[in-house]
């Protein structure tokens, strides 16, 4: 219990918002109070909403507009969970917490990260003792809700430190900026000195680039300054070098044709042969995010400001590429659908020259009347027009999908429930490749056969982003029902890190228990809920300078 108590009291006065930084500014929201509660138009934008619904009556406001606001959500009758009449923390609370302390890392006495699944009843540990980059994420999160920065710091420094070492590939060197992937703190009790090692790709399976890692540092770093209210740290030299490091990375001038950035296979939550190479909507959503965050933190220095340029730039030419392009609703598929081919010149209506019976049969029973999302990859002769959960989610979150499309984007979960979610939220993509798509694709991967892990399975770590995407858009509802569901099961399977199957239903084939990012995702979505000005750590104001794209959408008109 002692961590619920700490947990209540500093929830308290766990973050102020710095109101210089950009958006989700309280302080404006503030001078705003008057605004009809309930009267909030479905496409705003949650951190647009007054102060007043910030509040702990927030919770009964936003049931009260939900009912209004929300159709479809006949869909959603099920049972509320207890959180719903009163913040008493739901048991599994105080065990989440618990086991997230169990999971933390130390360096030389203090803590630098958690490592990613403390599972002593697996044979095969794997890399599975790390500090991963990207699982960092939801603990650090939880941890600045909780008002514990610190651990927050310690990481960013010490990942901060690693960029700076010189990266090898057999002979091959790596790019300044890259971020590992993961690292691990080696104990020596005899000396009593404590050694870290990094895997920046060179020791991880398949070799595989971790290109997630550098985007999810800065966005975690902008987390860290707008929770604490602490500026000092990303202006310090080393964090503004490291920004700059990375964005280098990804802004220098290739042989591309699109703003978008072309990878490898295997380059993030998706570490393994999965059809992802080329132009993933996950890298590409971070991406967005990760620029508009350094954006406000970069310094107005010649340096940085060579960099802001570039930025404001490349978000241009990125947000019109991926709402024009990786928009998929029912109309755009019936346009697609009825393409013509081999079109020359700049005004052809078919750009990327998709040839139509390369279109995969689910997808037209999949598509809803009302409803879209951002597709897995777009490129020459080339749509994968699979679903992919953190993709669409960091989308609604940095404003990289218009408020229509955000709208859209929910509806599709609402409306394909039993697909994306069924009895754990939620599939990491859909759906599952089988048979022989499945050899020629994974390359016979057992670990990814049909329905799990990479391929079709249900992760509970994405809790906490659908979380903050309903918040986001106004649909408590479906956030509370995805949690009910997680509450259901998690705790009693040990916090798996994967379910299988086409619901979900069944624990995952080699899915690790007490995985860590399992455990944190659920706290975080719990505290988002209970407190959602916490959104704002991990949520983008819409840019008024980045006019939506004008574009019929039926997902919306109908
Ligand atoms: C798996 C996941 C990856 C995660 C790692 C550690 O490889 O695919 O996203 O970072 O496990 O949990």
């Amino acid at each position: 219990m002692e961590c619920v108590r700490e947990y209540q009291l500093r929830n308290v006065s766990s973050h102020c918002s710095i109101s210089e930084m950009d958006d989700y500014d309280l302080s404006k929201l503030l001078d705003k109070p008057d605004k009809p509660r309930l009267n909030i138009e479905r496409q705003r934008s949650f951190d647009e909403r007054s102060l007043s619904e910030l509040s702990i009556g927030l919770s009964r406001a936003l049931d009260a507009y939900e009912t209004a606001y929300s159709p479809g959500r006949s869909a959603l009758d099920t049972p509320v969970s207890s959180a719903r009449n009163s913040f008493e923390p739901h048991p599994m609370v105080a065990d989440a917490w618990e086991a997230l302390r169990r999971s933390l890392v130390f360096f030389r006495d203090q803590p630098v990260g958690t490592i990613a699944a403390y599972d002593h009843a697996s044979e095969e540990v794997l890399n599975y003792d790390q500090v991963f980059v990207r699982d960092f994420v939801p603990s650090a999160l939880a941890f600045l809700m909780n008002g514990e920065p610190e651990i927050v710091k310690n990481f960013l420094l010490k990942t901060l430190q690693l960029q700076g070492w010189e990266k090898r590939i057999d002979r091959f060197k790596l790019g300044e900026g890259a971020m590992p992937a993961s690292f691990k703190v080696l104990h020596d009790p005899d000396r009593k000195t404590d050694t870290i090692v990094a895997d920046f790709g060179e020791s991880a399976i398949g070799r595989v680039a971790p290109v997630d890692s550098g985007f999810w540092w800065i966005i975690l770093l902008r987390a860290y300054t707008k929770s604490t209210g602490d500026l000092s740290l990303a202006e310090t030299p080393e964090c503004q070098k490291g920004m700059r490091l990375i964005l280098s990375l990804c802004l220098s001038e290739g042989f591309d044709t699109f703003p978008t950035l072309l990878c490898a296979d295997g380059c993030s939550m998706i570490d393994r042969r999965m059809g992802i190479y080329g132009y993933p909507i996950e890298i590409q959503a971070l991406f967005f995010m990760a620029l508009r965050c350094a954006l406000v933190m970069l310094k107005h220095d010649t340096e940085g400001k060579e960099f802001i340029e570039r930025i404001v730039k490349r978000l241009h030419a990125l947000s019109f590429h991926m709402r024009s392009y990786f928009w998929l609703d029912f109309q755009q598929l019936n346009d697609i659908y009825r393409y013509k081919t081999e079109e020359y010149s700049h005004t052809a209506v078919n750009k990327f020259n998709v040839i139509p019976d390369s279109i995969s049969d689910w997808v037209f029973d999949f598509m809803p009347t009302r409803g879209g999302y951002f597709i897995g990859n777009v490129s020459p002769a080339r749509m994968d027009m699979r679903w992919f959960a953190l993709g669409n989610c960091v989308a609604i979150l940095s404003c990289l999908a218009t408020a229509e499309q955000a709208a859209a984007i929910m509806d599709l979960i609402e409306a394909r429930w039993d697909e994306l979610v069924g009895e754990m939220p939620m599939k990491i993509c859909y759906p599952a490749i089988e048979s022989h798509e499945w050899r020629i694709v994974t390359g016979c991967d057992p670990k990814n056969t049909r329905w799990s892990y990479h391929n079709g399975g249900s992760w509970p770590v994405l809790l906490w982003l659908l979380t903050a995407a309903c918040i986001k858009t106004g649909r408590i509802q479906i956030a509370r029902r995805a949690i009910d569901l997680a509450e259901s099961r998690l705790l009693k399977d040990s916090w798996p890190e994967y379910y299988d199957g086409k619901l979900g239903r069944y624990i995952g084939k080699q899915a690790r228990k007490f995985q860590t990012w399992s455990i944190a995702g659920y706290l975080v979505a719990k505290m988002m809920l209970e407190d959602p000005s916490h959104l704002g750590m991990i949520s983008l104001e819409e840019d008024k300078q980045m006019k939506p794209l004008i574009k019929r959408s039926s997902s919306w008109t109908c």
